[in-house]
């Protein structure tokens, strides 16, 4: 089985390969295929129930890139020389009674919409007492978790791609969620902001990572 010991070695140098990137070459871009195939990872994500609790804003506005710098320390690198910067909105509307949850069973699922059917009862439960999601806080955190999900396959993707990245939790979540708003680019009844994300090519070197050691993170239970 050569060609899997290939694949296998090659996907181990992939993860190597991706790291968090603090200087991103200004002057390079990143092609419309490209960026296409990573945003496409992030749209084939699961997501709980299959609901995509999420949204992508690309921000291409310098404007806008230089009013976060000043209310997103972890960011001012992507932002200064990422091709693509991305802020991630988490939704905090996802109920089994909401619109969106409709809009998701009639539109995306295309299957009748009832709000009493076995499927929504069966979610509304488990939100309501299997995962204790009762008020808009817990809602939102739930969501945020499934966003990353999408992260980390941005983030790998990119890096099959020779992309680099930096994921991004530096800023002032209050701050940012009221810039957005003001600015009609997100409606804080329905999102929040979950995180940022640089992505772009490396104006610096590769250092070898720094993790645990297997063993201790990982236990087999008999
Ligand atoms: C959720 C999350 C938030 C992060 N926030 C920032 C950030 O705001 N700014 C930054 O430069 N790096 C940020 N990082 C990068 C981490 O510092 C980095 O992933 C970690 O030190 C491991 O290094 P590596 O990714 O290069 O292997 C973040 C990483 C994650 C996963």
């Amino acid at each position: 089985m050569k060609d899997k010991d290939d694949l296998r070695k090659k996907i181990i140098e992939v993860f190597n390969r991706r790291y968090a990137t603090k200087k991103f070459d200004p002057n390079r871009k990143i092609s419309e295929e490209d960026w296409s195939t990573i945003m496409e990872s992030a749209r084939l994500s699961p997501s709980s129930f299959g609901y995509e609790p999420w949204k992508f804003l690309l921000i291409q506005n310098q404007k806008i890139k230089e009013d976060l710098k000043k209310i997103a320390w972890g960011a001012v690198n992507s932002l200064n020389g990422a091709s693509h910067f991305i802020i991630c909105l988490a939704r905090n509307d996802v109920t089994a009674d909401s619109n969106y949850v409709k809009y998701m069973v009639e539109n995306v699922f295309k299957v009748p919409y009832q709000a009493h059917s076995k499927q929504t009862d069966f979610f509304r439960n488990f939100q309501e007492n299997d995962y204790d999601l009762k008020d808009k806080k817990s809602l939102f955190d739930w969501a945020c978790r499934q966003t990353y999900i999408a992260l980390g396959n941005m983030l790998t993707t990119a890096a099959w791609l020779d992309i680099d990245s930096c994921p991004i939790e530096g800023y002032n979540r209050q701050k940012v969620t009221q810039y957005l708003t003001e600015h009609n680019l997100m409606d804080p009844n329905h999102f929040g902001v979950s995180y940022m994300a640089g992505f772009g090519y490396r104006l610096q070197n590769i250092t070898p990572k720094k993790r645990q050691p297997l063993e201790k993170i990982y236990q087999v239970i008999k």
